[in-house]
Formats: structure tokens, sequence, C-alpha cells
């Protein structure tokens, strides 16, 4: 196993290991956005047994999500496990460029490009979300939502009833956005897709992915708050 203890030790490795760390996160994005528009169905109500019932597609949705506790721990794991690293190692990867290059920033791949607002801010968009994602975790993640008359829907809808709550996720998606346009095509360019043919394509698609990503997920707290 001295090869992998080299390889994660060398500094390629581990602009590898970044780079693959935030693919799987761009993936985790999409899946948790397509399964949060299940919220827009809101309640609906359905005939089981004969019985007219009221039923949340989102609180379903979260419901098989979580049912067996121990996938669902193991799930947690390996994404606290693809954040922690890709946190960890953006971090030192950065200080190990600034000691080396003086003041100048760590760029995952020098070949990315031109420098741009998002490639420069990448540390700063970083930090944010990390704040984002701890107050988020604790506010849908760990709050108990069992006494919420709606349930986790419930939640989510009482905390989008917040201005501030509100403004403080459009900012917050908005520089998830930033950060994973320019983070999208430095990890595809990383991992060897770099090539004058495809790196025109690559960049649209990286600008398209982060669209969707702010239109998708503002749409959420928006709808809550103009139609609630
Ligand atoms: C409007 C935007 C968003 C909404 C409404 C939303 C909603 C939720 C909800 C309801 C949960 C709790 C799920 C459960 O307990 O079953 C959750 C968990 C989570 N969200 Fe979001 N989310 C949003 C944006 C984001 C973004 C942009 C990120 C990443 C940058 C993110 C990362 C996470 C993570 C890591 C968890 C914890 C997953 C777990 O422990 O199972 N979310 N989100």
């Amino acid at each position: 196993m001295s090869w992998l203890s080299n390889y994660l030790s060398s500094s390629i490795g581990r602009k590898q290991l970044m780079a693959v760390t935030g693919l799987m996160l761009c993936g985790f994005l999409i899946v948790h956005l397509l399964g949060n528009f299940t919220l827009f169905a809101g309640y609906s109500t359905e005939t089981i047994d004969g019985k007219i019932v009221e039923v949340c597609a989102f609180n379903k949705y979260a419901h098989a999500l979580t049912a067996n506790k121990a996938i669902l721990f193991l799930a947690e794991l390996i994404l606290l496990a693809i954040f922690g690293s890709h946190i960890y190692l953006a971090l030192t990867l950065s200080l190990e460029n600034r000691a080396a290059r003086g003041n100048v920033r760590y760029d995952v791949n020098a070949k990315a490009g031109p420098m741009t607002l998002s490639s420069a801010t990448m540390p700063y968009t970083g930090s944010w979300i990390l704040l984002f994602l701890v107050l988020h975790v604790a506010t849908f993640r760990f709050t108990d939502h069992t006494s919420i008359e709606m349930g986790l829907y419930g939640l989510v809808s009482d905390t989008f009833q917040n201005p501030l709550w509100t403004i403080f996720y459009i900012v917050s998606l908005f520089l998830v956005a930033a950060h994973v346009k320019h983070g999208f095509q430095s990890c595809l360019q990383t991992i060897g897709f770099n090539h004058p043919k495809y790196n025109g394509m690559i960049q649209t698609v990286s600008t398209v992915y982060a669209i969707f990503i702010f239109v998708g997920f503002s749409s959420i707290p928006l709808w809550f708050i103009f139609t609630r």
C-alpha cells in the first residue's frame, strides 16, 4: 500500500483527489436539488384503503431516505468524508502553494485558463459555503421537526418565512454557483480533460451547471416566501 501513501502525499495525487471529491460534491448537489424539487408538490390527497388522506411528496421522499438508520449513517459518513477531504485538501494545498510561491493563490490547474472572478475567489467562496453548510445542516438536519405540524416540509416552509434566512440563502447559493462554476471545469481539467478541442465545451457545461444550481435552489426559498 506504499504506492497509495506515496500517491496521496504527492502534490498531484492530492490535487486529483481534490478534483474527484469536488466532482462527487457536484453530483451530490444535483441529486439534492432534484430531491428538493418535491417540495413544490406540497400536499395532495390520496385514497389509501378507501380513506382520503393528505400526503406530502417531500416528507415521503425524506422518510424514504432516512428510514433505514444503518444506511443513513453510512451515507452520511461517506458524505462527511467527501466534504471533509475536499475542504482539508483545498486548505492544505492552498497554504502550501502560498508558502512556495509567496502570496500567489493556489490554482487546481494552472492551465485552466485566465484568472476569472470565480477562480480568484475560490478560497473565499469556499469558506462562506462551509459557514453556510454548518448553519444549513444545523437547521434542517439536526432540528427536531417531529412536533412541527407538517414535519420536515413544515420546518423548511417556516424557515423561509423569515426574510433574513431567505436573503442569506440566496446570497449563499450565488456563492455556491460561483464556486462550482470554476470548480467543475477545474476538476475536469485536473483529471485529464484538458484539450483545446474540449475546453470551450467544458466551460459551457460548467456555466450551465452553475446557473442550474443557482436558479434551481434559489427558486425554493422564493417559492415559499411568495406563495405561503
Ligand atoms: C434552497 C436550498 C436548499 C434546501 C431547501 C435544502 C434542504 C435540505 C433539507 C430539508 C435537508 C435535511 C434532509 C433530511 O434530514 O432528511 C438538507 C440536508 C443537507 N443539505 Fe440541503 N438544502 C438546500 C441547499 C443545499 C446546498 C446548496 C448544499 C451544499 C452546498 C446542501 C447540503 C446539504 C447537506 C450536506 C445536508 C445533510 C445531508 C444529511 O446529513 O443527510 N443543501 N438540505
